[in-house]
């Protein structure tokens, strides 16, 4: 006997106590995203006419999409994509999510370089050195990550996006050539050991751990980066990096420690200080 189709507003309620039971915030909220994922123009179409049946495959397709919800896997793991800045990416386990907060370094970025050559060093779903490539006038734009998976995801997405961007494997500025690049941008990983340890399970459980964690300090990363960043970065050329917001003056004190020049700290939309810009010193 076939199965009883069940309709749009019953669908729509079953997916919204689902979530709602794994605690699930605003659940029918997101059970409306998910269900639009799946139909597209499901908003409206539920509003013109609530009781029409489901086809019975959208409606399994949906109950797997809430059940991965309801595990814990981010939204935006779920669906497979992100927005960020003007792009929309893919996204997967692969590689972080990208955060609201990152966009702003592309601002700070632009605002001093626009042309020439930079990188992006961890470069995950390649979000910075996609925007750079979209937003920018530069003639090379190289992003590089050691993360094999990440490097495949940010090759899906440049072919999507269809931008000049060049990806490399690496480890940090191992892959980039001295005194090559006239800007050097990156979001690295900054979170300390114990931060680590105890981060909502919701980010610890599924985005990979070397996206997040930088050693004991949580400095590891950005000190590195800004002692090999001197190597790479042409003489009077900038470096722009997204740092944790307890650390941004550490960051600071160690960026003049190495040489850097004109260093700021730069505040994200949260008004938090989150970036950190310098120039590599027009003398070496
Ligand atoms: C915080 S995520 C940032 C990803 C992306 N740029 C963004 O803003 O969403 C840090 C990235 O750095 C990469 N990474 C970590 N250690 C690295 C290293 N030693 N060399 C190159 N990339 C590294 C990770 O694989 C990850 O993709």
């Amino acid at each position: 006997m076939p199965d009883l189709a069940v309709s749009r507003r019953s669908l729509l309620a079953d997916a919204s106590a689902a979530l709602m039971r794994a605690g699930v915030p605003a659940p029918r909220r997101e059970a409306l995203r998910l269900w639009a994922e799946i139909a597209p123009g499901a908003m409206e179409a539920l509003v013109l006419n609530p009781d029409a049946p489901v086809d019975p495959r959208k409606q399994r397709d949906l109950e797997t999409l809430v059940r991965r919800r309801s595990e814990g896997e981010p939204f935006a793991y779920v669906v497979g994509r992100t927005g960020f800045r003007r792009l929309v990416l893919r996204c997967d386990r692969r590689a972080l999510i990208p955060r609201p907060e990152t966009e702003g370094l592309v601002d700070l970025l632009l605002a001093k370089v626009r042309t020439g050559r930079v990188a992006d060093v961890g470069t995950g779903t390649g979000c910075l050195a996609l925007s750079l490539a979209t937003e920018g006038a530069f003639e090379q734009v190289i992003a590089a990550d050691v993360s094999l998976e990440a490097i495949a995801l940010a090759d899906e997405n440049r072919r999507e996006v269809g931008a000049p961007v060049q990806l490399v494997l690496g480890d940090l500025c191992d892959p980039l050539a001295d005194g090559s690049l006239d800007a050097l941008v990156s979001n690295p990983p900054y979170l300390t050991s114990a931060e680590y340890a105890v981060l909502d399970p919701a980010v610890r459980q599924w985005e990979p751990g070397m996206a997040l964690e930088s050693g004991a300090d949580g400095m590891a990363t950005t000190g590195r980066l800004l002692t090999e960043g001197r190597r790479v970065i042409k003489p009077g050329g900038w470096i722009a990096l997204e740092v944790d917001c307890t650390r941004a003056m550490m960051a600071a004190t160690r960026a003049r420690e190495l040489g850097w020049r004109d260093v700021v700290v730069e505040t994200d939309l949260f008004g938090r200080e989150r970036y950190l810009l310098a120039r590599r010193s027009a003398v070496t």
